[in-house]
């Protein structure tokens, strides 16, 4: 094996593992869900005058039963200085820019309800809240369809999603937060203050907690420390990843350690016979020494001087 497909083997599992493998399917439909939503939020501005600052609860047709959506017209300067505390599930703190720049937002707010897992799946979790999410819009278009979202982010501190209970969770279960970011992109966080998650970034936050939750682990056996699995961690699946990679890894610089030994005697031995060679061909190999009026060759570590009778040496 070289090198190369080590590292594209390695390329495939953390692509594999990576989020933004999520299936298309569920992106297309829950940015379709994502206008849609916009569109009945903007549509209770029209049955009011709208005030900034005031919350607005949307309707959304039957076939939507189960979901809720709201909308709350601010003044950005206003966002950034104060921000907005008590938008639904969403604190925002001072600071929360939006780009490109508009005078004034739309902060759009979505709970899906029972239409939770049927938008974002995520397969391998128990979700223990709604998914709700929060999106920013250009105001200055009250009438638009289809409007495209403005990048919402916390300059200081980041947005809390502050969730009800969460019922009761068995002993060493540990409950997280999922966020889905508008391009398909999921990242897990801690829960924080039992039922808080936090947020630079606009997208939709759910709770969540693994199932199947694995038993008592087994005995850890020391494994090579590779980071692997794009943010999920600790999960079973990264623990046998990291095993396999691990695995490969030991496999592969084994392999490497006996092809450098390989390699090295066969130079060694090539030195060798290339120094016979020289020898052979009259170079300057051995050291010479002067004896008597002639040289010759003489090994360069003998203990023992050569002694040599004159009776042997013979004058050409
Ligand atoms: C993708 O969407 C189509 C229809 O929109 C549906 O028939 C198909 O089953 C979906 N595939 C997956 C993997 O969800
Ligand atoms: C959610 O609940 C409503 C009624 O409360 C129902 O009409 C709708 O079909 C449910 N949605 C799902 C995905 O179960
Ligand atoms: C917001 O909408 C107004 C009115 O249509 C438009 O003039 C302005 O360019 C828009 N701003 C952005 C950043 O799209
Ligand atoms: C968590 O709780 C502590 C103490 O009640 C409080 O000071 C802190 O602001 C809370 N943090 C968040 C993010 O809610």
């Amino acid at each position: 094996m070289n090198s190369l497909t080590f590292y594209q083997l390695l390329l495939a599992i953390l692509l594999f593992k990576s989020p933004f493998l999520k299936s298309k399917n569920t992106t297309v439909s829950s940015r379709f869900l994502d206008s849609v939503l916009q569109d009945y939020a903007f549509k209770t501005f029209s049955q009011h005058r709208p005030k900034t600052g005031i919350i607005y609860d949307g309707n959304v047709a039957p076939e939507f039963t189960g979901i809720t959506v709201s909308a709350l017209r601010l003044r950005s300067g206003g966002l950034r200085r104060k921000g907005y505390y008590g938008y639904k599930e969403f604190d925002i703190p001072a600071g929360v820019l939006e780009n490109p720049y508009v005078a004034r937002v739309v902060l759009v707010y979505h709970n899906l309800g029972n239409w939770s897992e049927v938008y974002y799946p995520l397969p391998g979790y128990l979700f223990l809240s709604p998914v709700v999410g929060l999106l920013a819009y250009n105001a200055s278009h009250m009438t638009a369809e289809m409007l495209p979202e403005l990048d919402l982010r916390a300059s200081e501190n980041p947005i809390m999603i502050r969730f009800g209970s969460l019922g009761v969770l068995a002993d060493g279960v540990l409950a997280k937060c999922a966020f889905f970011d508008l391009f398909g992109g999921v990242e897990f966080a801690r829960v924080v203050n039992g039922s808080v998650c936090l947020s630079l970034k606009q997208g939709h936050f759910v709770v969540v907690v693994e199932e199947n939750v694995p038993a008592p682990a087994p005995v850890k056996s020391p494994e090579m420390p590779i980071a692997v699995g794009g943010g999920r961690d600790g999960g079973r699946n990264g623990w046998w990843v990291g095993g396999l990679v691990g695995g490969l890894f030991l496999v592969v610089a084994a392999a490497v350690v006996v092809g450098v030994l390989v390699a090295l005697r066969r130079c060694v031995r090539r030195r060798r016979v290339e120094k016979m060679e020289y020898v052979a061909e009259g170079g300057v190999p051995l050291a010479v020494a002067a004896v008597g009026n002639d040289k010759m060759p003489v090994a360069m570590e003998t203990r023992t001087k050569p002694v040599l009778e004159n009776d042997y040496v013979t004058v050409s």
